[in-house]
């Protein structure tokens, strides 16, 4: 199976999701690390009752971002990670992670990019007035949500929409668009003979 590396800093329903999909058997894959940069976030409280493995740091405890990196590419190591999932990781990845990980660093991304990147995806097309948003998987480059895209889907977006309704519209698209994606790109790898 292949095994993939889940990086998030929040809630962790992506996470979830995935884990859903292993488990009912829709995604040939093992998620085998979880790595976060917020210590109190939800989403480690999930691992540990999952009993997933987690590599859980503060950024500001370190230097730079290369040296917190450096420390993740050797958890990535040990666990001999294939891919990485970034599942609501709010940090953009540097040269240290790219260049050990290259074309293997896949992103969720609550818009139809290349419209609405960065922060607060779901607030900044509610402002912007747009009829239709939607959900972005790309591959992770070195820019702000600038990768190759691989797969995206659209949402309506419905007059007079609250933000938490988009919002949740968006998380059941991601919900399933992402373990579907995930299992593309690892099809041609999961025959192993
Ligand atoms: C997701 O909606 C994801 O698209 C978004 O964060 C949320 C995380 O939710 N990512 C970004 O905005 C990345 N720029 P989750 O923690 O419940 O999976």
């Amino acid at each position: 199976k292949t095994r993939i590396a889940i990086f998030a800093s929040g809630t962790g329903s992506n996470y979830e999701a995935i884990d859903r999909a292993i488990q009912a058997g829709d995604l040939d894959a093992e998620i085998v690390l979880l790595v976060c940069d917020s210590p109190g976030a939800k989403v480690v409280a999930k691992a540990k009752k999952n009993q997933l493995a987690s590599f859980v740091f503060d950024p500001k405890t370190y230097p730079n971002k290369q040296a917190f990196e450096i420390d993740i590419v050797h958890k990535l190591k040990a666990y001999q990670v294939e891919w990485i999932v970034l599942a609501g990781y709010m940090r953009l990845i540097g040269p240290t992670l790219l260049n050990q990980y290259q074309r293997r660093i896949i992103n969720i991304h609550p818009s139809l990019l290349p419209a609405f990147p960065g922060l607060d995806a779901v607030g900044q097309a509610l402002d912007a007035g747009v009829k239709v948003s939607g959900v972005t998987i790309h591959y992770v480059d070195s820019g702000m949500d600038t990768g190759e895209i691989i797969a995206q889907e659209a949402v309506p977006v419905k007059p007079g929409m609250t933000k938490a309704e988009l919002q949740t519209l968006i998380q059941k698209v991601e919900h399933k668009l992402y373990p579907s994606t995930i299992q593309q790109l690892i099809l041609p790898e999961s025959i192993r003979l």
